[in-house]
């Protein structure tokens, strides 16, 4: 009875599995337990049992080794850059999964910004770093991805974006925006994942995390969530993401009201830790919590949820 008039279902169509891959051996994630850094072969057949578990998307991060990074993030569109081996590697061995792959330079940058940095190195640099995401995003569709996502709150990022791979041929890549995008603590995990913090300019000593305010939103704004929204859909998003997702379900229902576009959500790396850490306690519940998690961000309004836990939740849908 309870089935037959629940509103909210959770499906593997529903949800996108992040993935991590680095040059060498697959090795854990500390911050992220069942996470790990792929090699290219073990990307691949984490892919294989994300596609049987029947998910229709995964999206792809690399860890960059931190002797290739520097100031200007010069390694994101080299030929060279591990990423786009691996989308190569999974469109071949699998063509019908989706590869969606993030466009922003954090994981280029010694500094751990997602764009370039004014002379002074107080604020990032918006309009120079433009050029360098539709390079990066060019480079992405060539590998073989079929949805780019701009993740780096920079204004205007999409409309270049959307330009570059137009005129490279790519008219068919899709856009999914990381349109309304906090400023959260949330995404510590994942920045060790990806080694993102900054440690190689002093960022280890630092007492703060990477702050990321100048560009990403305050947490405190929903009206500036609708207004980034509407410029992302001017500019030509195909899809609009919410970034957290869990401890912003408010902000996911009014985008999802405020736009036709399909909207996307991202449980991100520090709800995925919090949840493991109070269940390693023996605090929560792993599986009611986990999977009450992510119904809350459908039944929020998400049409489709990037979340850790993506194949464990699609294979026990199954
Ligand atoms: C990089 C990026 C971040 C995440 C996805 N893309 C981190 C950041 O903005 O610092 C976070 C994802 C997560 O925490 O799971 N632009």
């Amino acid at each position: 009875m309870r089935a037959l008039v629940r509103e909210t279902k959770l499906s593997a169509e529903d949800l996108i599995q992040p993935l991590f891959v680095h040059a060498g051996d697959p090795e854990a994630v500390a911050s992220m337990p069942g996470v790990r850094r792929h090699s290219l072969g073990s990307l691949v057949e984490e892919c294989r049992k994300c596609a049987a578990a029947g998910l229709r998307a995964v999206a792809v991060f690399p860890r960059i080794e931190a002797d290739k990074k520097d100031a200007a993030g010069t390694h994101a569109a080299a030929p060279e850059n591990i990423l786009f081996a691996a989308v190569r590697a999974v469109k071949e061995a699998l063509p019908e999964l989706l590869v969606i792959t993030d466009v922003a330079l954090d994981p280029y940058t010694d500094h751990g910004h997602d764009g370039l940095l004014t002379a002074d190195g107080m604020d990032v640099d918006n309009d120079p770093t433009l050029a360098a995401l539709g390079a990066l995003a060019v480079a992405e569709a060539a590998a073989g991805a079929d949805i780019v996502a701009p993740s780096d709150m920079m204004d205007g990022r999409v409309r270049t974006i959307r330009a570059a791979l137009d005129a490279a041929g790519f008219e068919k890549t899709l856009i999914l925006s990381y349109a309304v995008k906090y400023a959260s603590a949330f995404y510590g995990p994942f920045r060790a994942a990806v080694g993102s913090a900054g440690d190689a300019v002093g960022g280890k000593n630092a007492t703060q995390p990477l702050d990321k305010g100048g560009y990403q939103m305050d947490p405190a704004n929903m009206r500036e969530a609708l207004l980034e929204l509407q410029l992302d859909e001017d500019e030509g998003a195909d899809v609009v993401m919410v970034k957290p997702a869990g401890p912003y379900i408010d902000v996911i229902r009014a985008v999802r009201e405020a736009t036709l576009l399909p909207v996307a959500a991202y449980q991100v790396s520090g709800e995925y830790a919090q949840i493991h850490a109070a269940a390693q306690l023996g605090w929560l519940d792993y599986e009611r919590t986990r999977d009450e998690s992510l119904l809350a961000i459908k039944r929020a309004g998400a049409d489709m949820i990037l979340t850790y836990f993506a194949r464990e939740v699609a294979e026990k849908i199954r």
